[in-house]
């Protein structure tokens, strides 16, 4: 089969950067589907993250400590660029012009003014691909949901909810890093952090709020830097956004959202739960090959069918259908999704990745979310359409 190399340059080495590194050199582990990301080059103000891209990655040609350098190569097709979000305006904004195809990290811009200024260089670049990190609908249990979405199974919907639960915050002694400062951050806290995670299927299914109730708190005020010394924590670590979805044929319904950095118990949870009249479904990554689903019929019985998901991913792998699927591979499903739509146009499959004009409706939703909290009032994100 002919395969199309899509040469990449990383932006930022370092968690995600590496999560990339390490889907890319197990692509053999995907069944042909026609692209190969090949990095090429990497860029990182750390030497150490440069080390460790230069060390494990063969591939690797170039290593640069300004990404503008990057940019002007020529090898380089498309970025993965996973920067604190105070970087994301500039730096997204200089790729798209660059012309090269763009997978950025969430929360796509440090605010919405950050935001809208990265989607006016989209508009401006029709000709670039670009997409927003978001694995998590790519887990078969997800993926399950989201094909009964569409098959309409679920009659009118009786409500809605999704969250992504943290905990290792709990630990008061966890060091503070760029996620606890307002400068690096934003104003959004765990919303910026966390929410596209959560909104990205409910916006996909067109599930957009019409007003929003928040309730956002900060537990611990300080945590030791990395010298020891107590530094202020400046951002919400818990928000719980109750929700109203007016949807045409299903009426109104709620819809409940929660991203928290402090859930005892935890560890990298991402759920959602879909009630309605004729079906209800719910999946975990607390148990990930668990799929819950009720049919109902009128006068019928009320029972939960619970089943273990086999390993049935957007694209087929090698792995057989009986053995467990994990967070590693579906960050590299979700990496599938983005070369397919570079190499074809569009996804072979119906699960794309999230889209600029998804992670844009995030941002309406956490601003409305974020003066809900100040005012203590029900707040319309301002969708203007
Ligand atoms: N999709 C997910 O599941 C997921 C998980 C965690 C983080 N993220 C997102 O990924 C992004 C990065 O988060 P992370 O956890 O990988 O952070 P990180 O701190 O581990 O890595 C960020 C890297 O960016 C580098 N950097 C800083 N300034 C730079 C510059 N000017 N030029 C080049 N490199 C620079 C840092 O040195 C660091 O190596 C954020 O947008 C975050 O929200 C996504």
């Amino acid at each position: 089969m002919n395969r199309k190399v899509i040469r990449f340059g990383v932006i930022g080495c370092g968690l995600m950067g590496k999560e990339f590194a390490s889907a890319v050199s197990r692509w053999c582990h995907l069944a042909d589907m026609g692209a190969q990301p090949v990095i090429t080059a990497v860029c990182d103000a750390s030497p150490a993250a440069l080390q460790w891209f230069t060390d494990h990655v063969p591939s690797v040609k170039y290593a640069y400590a300004d990404y503008r350098e990057m940019l002007s190569n020529p090898e380089i097709e498309a970025i993965y660029c996973a920067v604190p979000h105070n970087l994301h305006e500039r730096i997204y904004i200089d790729i798209i012009e660059s012309g090269k195809h763009l997978l950025g990290e969430k929360p796509f811009g440090i605010d919405i003014e950050a935001n809208r200024a990265i989607m006016e260089a989209v508009k401006r670049n029709p000709h670039v691909l670009v997409r927003c990190s978001s694995e998590f609908p790519f887990f078969p249990g997800a993926y399950q949901l989201a094909e009964w979405v569409r098959e309409e199974r679920f009659g009118k919907i009786i409500q809605v909810e999704a969250g992504f639960w943290h905990s290792s915050d709990l630990d008061r002694n966890k060091p503070i890093n760029w996620k606890r400062k307002i400068a690096t951050n934003g104003e959004y806290g765990c919303m910026g952090d966390l929410g596209l995670h959560v909104l990205h299927l409910p916006l996909r299914f067109g599930w957009r709020p019409s007003n929003v109730r928040s309730l956002l708190n900060k537990v611990y005020d300080q945590r030791p830097d990395s010298q020891g010394r107590m530094t202020d924590c400046e951002t919400w670590d818990n928000a719980t956004l109750a929700c109203e979805v007016n949807s045409g044929e299903s009426g109104s319904f709620p819809m409940l959202l929660s991203m928290k950095r402090i859930a005892p118990g935890h560890a990298n949870t991402w759920f959602l739960s879909i009630q309605g009249t004729d079906f209800s479904a719910e999946f975990s990554t607390k148990d990930p090959k668990r799929v819950a689903s009720m049919p109902y019929t009128s006068g019928g019985a009320q029972a939960w069918h619970v089943a273990d998901v086999p390993y049935k991913s957007a694209y087929d792998t090698i792995t057989g259908g009986i053995f467990e699927f994990g967070f590693s591979d579906s960050i590299m499903q979700m990496w599938a999704a983005f070369c397919d739509e570079i190499a074809h146009g569009k996804t072979s499959q119906p699960l794309y990745c999230a889209t600029p004009e998804e992670a844009a409706d995030s941002h309406l939703v956490f601003t409305a979310a974020l003066e809900s909290n100040r005012t203590g009032r029900t707040v319309a994100p301002a969708w203007g359409d």
